[in-house]
């Protein structure tokens, strides 16, 4: 049987104003595929994920596929709220810091994806919070709590609707190396149980690497400054 990649993409572009031109030159991810973006700061390693996350405009490109949508001709016809549908049903994020809602319990902040939806899975939610080793914490304000169990609550953030595709933007660079250890070996294993594809951001390559992700590396060309990523899974 012919395997679909869940993100299928080529030759898509996006440049800042006066900035490095950054190239998706080919994209495809498959169920259970698990990738680490490196490169220097800078190199467009966040640029590389708005795209892929459907938040940032491509400003070039040739083909985007996204669970069978045509992503570039959503852009193009100003769809953005079928866009923005897409990324709630499909899409979970990590950002660097958890930004997570201050005014919201961290149980309130979990099930948010899953409220959106209309989709409420407490089972789920409690197993993701057992996991993850914040349960006893659940009730608790995000002030109230550590640094490294507001971002292991961000991940059962990014998790709770079981998204297809987790995406994550350094998500340990936060925390203390120790604790940037624990979070990402949660995080893939989460991502194993859960069967998501994962794809996150690093400068620290070595801590990736240690749990099998696959390394892709953002090449920028000093002469012409663009900088080229290749994600094949
Ligand atoms: N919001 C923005 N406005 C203008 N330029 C930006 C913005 N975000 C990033 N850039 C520029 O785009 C390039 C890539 O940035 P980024 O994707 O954040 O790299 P990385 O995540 O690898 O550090 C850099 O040259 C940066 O200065
Ligand atoms: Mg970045």
């Amino acid at each position: 049987m012919e395997r679909y990649p869940i993100l299928a993409a080529d030759r898509i572009c996006h440049q800042f104003d006066g900035g490095v031109i950054i190239e998706i030159t080919q994209a495809r991810i498959f169920t259970q595929n698990r990738f680490l973006i490196s490169g220097p700061s800078g190199c467009g390693k966040s640029t590389v994920l708005g795209m892929l996350s459907l938040a940032l405009k491509p400003d070039r490109a040739q083909s985007m596929i996204f669970c069978q949508q045509d992503i570039l001709k959503l852009w193009r016809s100003g769809k953005q709220d079928k866009l923005a549908a897409l990324r709630s049903k499909y899409l979970g994020f990590v950002p660097q810091t958890a930004e997570l809602l201050p005014f919201l319990t961290l149980e309130e902040n979990i099930a948010l994806s899953q409220k959106l939806l209309k989709k409420d899975d407490p089972k789920w939610l409690m197993q993701l919070a057992e996991r993850l080793d914040i349960v006893s914490v659940l009730k608790h304000k995000p002030n109230a709590v550590s640094v490294g169990q507001r971002q292991r609550a961000a991940i059962a953030r990014a998790l709770a609707h079981r998204p297809l595709l987790v995406l994550a933007d350094e998500p340990t660079a936060s925390v203390h190396p120790a604790l940037a250890d624990e979070i990402l070996k949660l995080l893939v294993e989460t991502v194993e149980d859960t069967g998501s594809a994962l794809v996150m951001t690093t400068h620290n390559v070595d801590i990736g690497l240690a749990y099998g992700l696959k390394e892709a590396q953002c090449h920028l060309d000093p002469k012409t400054q663009i900088t080229r990523l290749n994600l094949n899974g």
